[in-house]
């Protein structure tokens, strides 16, 4: 650690004090509206003030009220990284501009020649990111059935950094392990990074289960109205935060004042919209599950799947994520035609009905030889239940299937 780095953590912990790990004094949706959420000191404005600054007048040489260029800090972002900390139970946390940039931050803390065991079931486009991009640069990646612990054990080398865990999984809704995953890595002097984007802190709190740091696509559930891109990495010790802010000033792919507040803004609501989602989830799972034209439905909630106890166990809901399969492309393409209340897009986590074709969109970039060694098939579909009421989606869903 060098001087410059450490006065620059001392500067970042005078403006972010820390929120202590897992020290969880008022309940969820509290610690969303008020951590970080302050009413402003200068004028009481309840909403957090947006502060689109650039950079920041100085008293004098070396003298400045804790921010001097908007790529190293903004009080608005300074609110958001507390608040998304205090949700996962973790020290601090850094925001970048997308769920990507989050993930790319995170593998800029490593070097050429260091090894990345990762789930083989992921968003697609995290290993475009790890084969197109970071193997260039001399990371190497090993891609493994993390439901089953044992395989994240064997694939573990004396150059392994991190353990990559995704779960449940974008798109086939698989479960891992954590707290038998974080056993391994502990013994074996490695960082377990989960992908908490899926559950939300409010359903699944990997921090608390023994991972080292979550990353989430703000993007999606933490946001949760669709009209802005982010991602967090929430940390557990203030090395992790001191590289990562390190990252984003050199970097500079951080997330703009605006876009802080919209999360900010967003995560207000995120407890009532969870539990909304989780409801029309299990709502939807279960109808799709019925229908005779629907030949297999993936869905933590549901009990035949694979890894319904452990979900149960590792979560305090199912979310509103769920795959199904139709049976064939054509058969997927009629349904997504004639869809009207679910919205045909590509993203997840909204407050609408979004539903989504992974084999020509999330997971295009894996090619076909990629995605059937995983089993995403062309006839898969995708939908993140929306908060919509329940019963205009599921009637909407029946319509479509109808058609095929
Ligand atoms: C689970 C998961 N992680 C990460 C990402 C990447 O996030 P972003 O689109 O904000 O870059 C996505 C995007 O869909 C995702 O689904």
């Amino acid at each position: 650690m060098n001087i410059r780095l450490n006065s620059q953590w001392r500067q970042l912990r005078q403006y972010n004090p820390p929120v202590k790990l897992k020290e969880k004094k008022s309940g969820f949706a509290t610690r969303a509206i008020h951590t970080g959420q302050e009413p402003d000191a200068e004028t009481g404005a309840v909403a957090a003030p947006i502060y689109p600054t650039s950079t920041y007048v100085q008293q004098e040489l070396g003298k400045n009220k804790g921010y001097e260029y908007a790529r190293v800090s903004n009080p608005t972002r300074t609110r958001l990284e507390q608040n998304l900390a205090a949700l996962e139970g973790g020290l601090g946390s850094r925001v970048f501009a997308s769920g990507m940039a989050a993930i790319h931050a995170i593998c800029t803390l490593f070097k050429s020649g260091d090894h990345i065991v990762c789930g083989h079931d992921l968003y697609g486009g995290v290993p475009r990111l790890f084969n197109q991009v970071l193997t260039n640069y001399g990371l190497e990646f090993t891609y493994v059935n993390t439901t089953d612990p044992q395989n994240v054990e064997r694939a573990i080398r004396k150059n392994t950094r991190m353990v990559y865990v995704e779960t449940p999984t974008n798109p086939l809704m698989a479960v891992s392990d954590l707290l038998a995953i974080s056993e391994i890595t502990r013994r074996k002097k490695v960082e377990l990074v989960v992908d908490n984007t899926f559950m939300s802190p409010y359903f699944q709190q990997p921090l608390a289960l023994g991972a080292d740091m979550v990353v989430h696509s703000t993007t999606k559930f933490l946001n949760g109205h669709s009209d802005g891109l982010g991602g967090v990495v929430v940390c557990t010790t203030p090395e992790q935060l001191e590289k990562l802010a390190f990252v984003q000033k050199a970097a500079g792919a951080i997330l703009s004042p605006f876009e802080c507040w919209l999360v900010l803004r967003g995560v207000k609501t995120l407890a009532v919209r969870m539990e909304q989602h989780n409801c029309n989830g299990k709502i939807v799972a279960g109808f799709l599950a019925k229908h005779r034209k629907v030949k297999k439905v993936f869905y933590p909630g549901l009990a035949d799947h694979p890894q319904h106890e452990l979900a149960k166990r590792q979560m305090s809901g199912f979310g509103a994520m769920i795959t199904f399969e139709t049976g064939s492309l054509g058969n997927a393409k009629k349904l997504l035609k004639n869809v009207r209340v679910c919205s045909l897009g590509e993203s997840l986590g909204g407050v609408e009905t979004l539903i989504s074709h992974p084999a020509t969109m999330t997971h295009a970039a894996l090619g076909e030889k990629g995605r059937k060694a995983i089993g995403i098939t062309d006839g898969m579909v995708r939908i993140s239940v929306g908060i919509e009421n329940v019963e205009d989606i599921v009637d909407d869903l029946e319509q479509a299937l109808d058609k095929i």
